[in-house]
């Protein structure tokens, strides 16, 4: 089983022909809403992928006793996964505020809400111990990211970290330790600098020498995404996997890394080894960023499978 410990977000999402500058007001013509938060994104791609049926992925999260809590929850067990550790809180659902451009990049605000609510105690151990991996990102207490991944360490489930989105600096205390507890590492160009500046790692602009050190000195295999480029994975003895990315017109990004890592934590819980993983991770990511909104163009197995069968 898969475990997500993460955030689950209502994303309000406006697209507009360029994102606004700050002190600048762009027009767009409507909001729309759509299901997303890291956590609750990755949680639905790796369940998109099926095989062993419902309940293969069980969510962690905490939402608010609202409409939108009660819709989040909806959306995920519609997608077949196990919602029952997702706490209800008296804070309101996590919220993003979202930009889409003419190329499909976007810009992002999160309101945090309940997911600030989330405590590791919320992840038990009777999940715990049917988990062969855990998935953690950034939306949610660092602390209690770590405690959740010493635990499904003890226990034998592998953790995957997204290192997604970079937290502040006040926010940063125990990140080391956290990659020490991690198997998988994923980031992309950015974040890759921005872990290894945070950790006085000199990388200059170099995202594969970041991951090389961060892999060698902390011990995780670390993989980055770098969009039209595919991924790389970098594992401590310096060996580095390659997978391609293929070429594709975006509709809206929103999602694709959160679509990376919910495929390739399904794939490497079924065994696959790192570089088959990621290349299935890339085209399902592709995939997501023909459909606005996070989730909606999230691929199941069958169409992610004709899609690479087709390339
Ligand atoms: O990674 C995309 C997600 O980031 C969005 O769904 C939004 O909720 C933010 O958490």
């Amino acid at each position: 089983m898969i475990v997500v410990f993460g955030s689950i977000n209502m994303d309000l999402v406006a697209r507009v022909p360029r994102i606004a500058r700050p002190g600048e007001t762009v027009l767009s013509l409507r909001a729309d809403s759509f299901f997303g938060g890291k956590g609750a994104n990755q949680a639905v791609a790796a369940a998109r992928m099926g095989q062993g049926g419902p309940g293969q992925v069980a969510m962690v999260g905490a939402v608010g006793n609202d409409p939108f809590g009660a819709a989040c929850l909806k959306n995920l067990e519609d997608n077949g996964i196990d919602v029952r550790a997702v706490r209800m809180t008296d804070e309101p659902t996590g919220c993003a505020f979202i930009t889409v451009d003419d190329i499909g990049e976007n810009a992002i605000t999160v309101a945090s809400g309940a997911n600030m609510a989330l405590r590791s105690m919320d992840l038990p151990d009777s999940l715990l111990s049917k988990a062969s991996v855990l998935v953690l990102q950034m939306e949610v207490s660092l602390a209690d990211n770590l405690d959740a991944a010493a635990r499904a360490r003890q226990a034998g489930a592998r953790v995957i970290w997204n290192f997604a989105p970079v937290p502040p600096a006040k926010e940063r205390s125990g990140m080391a330790d956290l990659l020490e507890a991690t198997d998988v590492l994923v980031v992309n160009e950015h974040e890759a600098l921005s872990i290894a500046e945070i950790l006085n790692i000199p990388a200059g602009a170099d995202y594969l020498k970041a991951a090389t050190a961060l892999a060698r000195d902390f011990g995780p295999t670390c993989i980055v995404t770098a969009g039209a480029q595919g991924a790389y994975a970098v594992s401590g003895d310096g060996t580095q996997v390659h997978a391609p990315a293929r070429p594709i017109a975006p509709v809206d990004t929103t999602g694709a890394g959160d679509t990376f890592v919910g495929v390739l934590a399904n794939r490497l819980a079924e065994g696959l080894e790192v570089g088959p993983a990621m290349e299935r991770a890339c085209a399902a990511a592709s995939l997501s960023c023909l459909t606005p909104g996070a989730q909606a163009g999230m691929p199941e197995r069958q169409a992610l499978e004709r899609y690479l069968a087709q390339a």
